[in-house]
């Protein structure tokens, strides 16, 4: 293996991109990164300022700003939160400073993961295999709902269900980097999948490509 060896992840919300990631990541021994953490602190450093979501000049700062070392998933999980990170991530300025940090992050040797909405389509777009990862957008929403009621919240089907397509809309429907399959991606829809299935699946195709590679 020459260069670092780069498994893009994209999907939308909920489809299990992260799930999968963090056990690819594990089982090939590659760093690992989850860009919407990225997004997310953008977005949850403007909340605790009190800034607004919609200041193009004062996103683009905070995404100059924001440090990879610094990013913890238990703190920007909220749902809140992945809500106000869709509002900053239509802003090019803000996506050009975040793209910028992960795409140093991406040539971290052996190997890295990274997992988003634009990973194969832009972030990068020569990586050594590039996943599509899916599912119904009922099945995303009642993961979302599990995961909700069992971390000890309350939420109603309806609400995460009408969230999710609502996610789904402004990421796919955004001008600058949608959320859209790369013409080279391999699709997995993990509807009627376990993890375990998915995770399965993912590293067929990966050992197919570290074998080329
Ligand atoms: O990162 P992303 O938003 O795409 O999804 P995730 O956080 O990895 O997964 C969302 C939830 O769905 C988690 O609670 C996973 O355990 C669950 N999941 C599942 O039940 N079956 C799958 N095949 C994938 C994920
Ligand atoms: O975990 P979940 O799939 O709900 O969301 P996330 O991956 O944490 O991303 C939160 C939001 O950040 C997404 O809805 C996107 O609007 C944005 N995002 C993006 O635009 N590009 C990426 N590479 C990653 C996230």
């Amino acid at each position: 293996m020459t260069s670092p060896f780069i498994i893009a992840i994209d999907g939308p919300a909920a489809a299990g991109k992260g799930t999968l990631s963090r056990l690819i990541a594990e089982h090939y021994g590659f760093h690992h990164l989850d860009t919407g953490l990225t997004y997310r602190a953008v977005a949850k450093a403007l909340l605790d300022a009190g800034l607004p979501l919609d200041d193009e000049t004062v996103a683009e700062k905070m995404a100059i700003e924001m440090e990879l070392a610094g990013l913890d998933r238990s703190v920007l999980a909220q749902h809140h939160i992945g809500e106000a990170a869709s509002k900053i991530a239509v802003m090019p300025a803000v996506r050009r400073a975040l793209v910028a940090a992960q795409r140093k992050f991406a040539t971290k040797k052996p190997g890295t993961v990274l997992d988003g909405r634009d990973i194969g389509t832009v972030v990068c777009p020569d990586a050594t295999i590039k996943l599509y990862v899916t599912a119904s957008p009922e099945v995303r929403a009642r993961r979302r709902y599990d995961e909700i009621v069992g971390g000890g919240g309350a939420a109603v089907f309806d609400e995460v269900f009408s969230d999710v397509k609502k996610r789904d809309e402004r990421d796919m429907g955004r001008a600058d980097s949608p959320l859209k399959p790369a013409d080279d991606a391999h699709l997995l829809d993990t509807s009627e999948m376990s993890i375990d299935a998915a995770f399965r699946a993912a590293c067929d195709l990966i050992d197919v490509a570290l074998k080329k590679d």
